[in-house]
């Protein structure tokens, strides 16, 4: 039955392209709970989504052949490894849906960086084929499924501002703890960090003890970023893998002349984070700073399905 269903799905809209927004997250704390037996490990963090994203296209194919995944940047893999082929095949097998498509990825969100990039490629490519196959599954159906392929993509299913807690695949909504007009200056070293690597790096004994209810509580209630609570356990374990990020944020706290409120890294980095202001420090513009990436970035928070419409102009 579901079969006959997909197919005849399939049908109808084999002529029609979606064109997405595929959105990216800063983690405005992240704490490490704990190591676990699987060895993962249980993460207290609050994730928001950004206004920093790729586009995405999505055309249903007729037949039973094999998706097709093009990409703008050479060195992203676009076969089976990549998490947006797993979530096509995580769609189809918990839908029974047969639909194959061709996905063509726009990237601007950088790799390794810490943006989550790569997980909301596959939250959004789990939202399309759920749209363009007639909607057989919920909004939460796709966000329980999404932790099978990754710990970050559930949050891509959120409202905007979530803490998640397990491997960060434990969703839970909460208000926007700061004004979504706060800027923000992405700045990222060209190399980027493997997240395996860096929790690999992590000691333990070097956490913070911070409790992340009461960083929860503390951004929401001041309704302002400060330093110290923007904690980020993976911040010295990525140190410690790549020396010169240590460097980066020292230069932007110290050259920024109090410019931004507070500069922290997100998620396993290599993304170094300035809140309160999106101004470019002077010292960015010299010689030695020429391969950084930098970017001005909002947060953003949705009503259903928002952020995945193509209503996003990306200049
Ligand atoms: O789940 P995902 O594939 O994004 O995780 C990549 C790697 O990062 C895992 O294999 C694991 O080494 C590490 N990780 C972890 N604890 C988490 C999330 C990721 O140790 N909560």
């Amino acid at each position: 039955r579901r079969w006959s269903r997909s197919s005849h799905r399939s049908a109808q809209c084999s002529s029609s392209k979606l064109t997405l927004f595929s959105p990216s997250k800063i983690n405005l704390f992240l704490r490490v709970m704990r190591r676990r037996e699987d060895g993962y490990h249980d993460l207290a963090s609050l994730f928001h989504v950004i206004d920093l994203g790729d586009s995405m296209d999505f055309t249903p194919l007729p037949g039973s052949g094999s998706d097709e995944l093009t990409c703008n940047i050479a060195d992203i893999p676009t076969d089976g490894s990549n998490l947006v082929i797993k979530a096509l095949n995580l769609f189809r097998e918990r839908t029974g849906s047969q639909q194959r498509f061709r996905v063509h990825l726009d990237k601007r969100v950088p790799h390794g960086a810490g943006l989550g990039g790569g997980s909301a490629n596959a939250a959004t490519t789990l939202w399309a084929a759920n749209e363009l196959t007639g909607r057989p599954a919920t909004n939460e159906q796709l966000l329980d499924w999404s932790g099978a392929i990754g710990s970050d993509i559930s949050v891509f299913f959120s409202r905007g501002a979530a803490y998640c807690t397990g491997r960060g695949e434990i969703v839970e909504d909460v208000e926007p703890p700061l004004p979504l007009t706060t800027p923000l200056l992405l700045v990222k070293p060209p190399v980027g960090l493997a997240t395996p690597a860096v929790f690999k790096a992590l000691d333990l004994e070097r956490r913070s003890k911070a409790d992340p209810l009461e960083l929860l509580r503390g951004l929401g209630a001041r309704g302002a970023i400060e330093p110290e609570l923007c904690v980020n356990d993976l911040e010295q374990p990525a140190f410690d893998v790549l020396p010169s990020l240590a460097e980066l944020k020292q230069r932007l706290t110290d050259d920024s002349a109090g410019r931004f409120s507070a500069v922290f890294m997100t998620g396993s980095g290599s993304t170094i984070v300035c809140a309160g202001s999106d101004e470019v420090p002077p010292f960015l513009g010299q010689p030695d700073c020429a391969d950084l990436f930098v970017t001005s970035a909002r947060l953003i928070a949705r009503e259903a399905g928002a952020w995945y419409q193509p209503s996003k102009a990306l200049a």
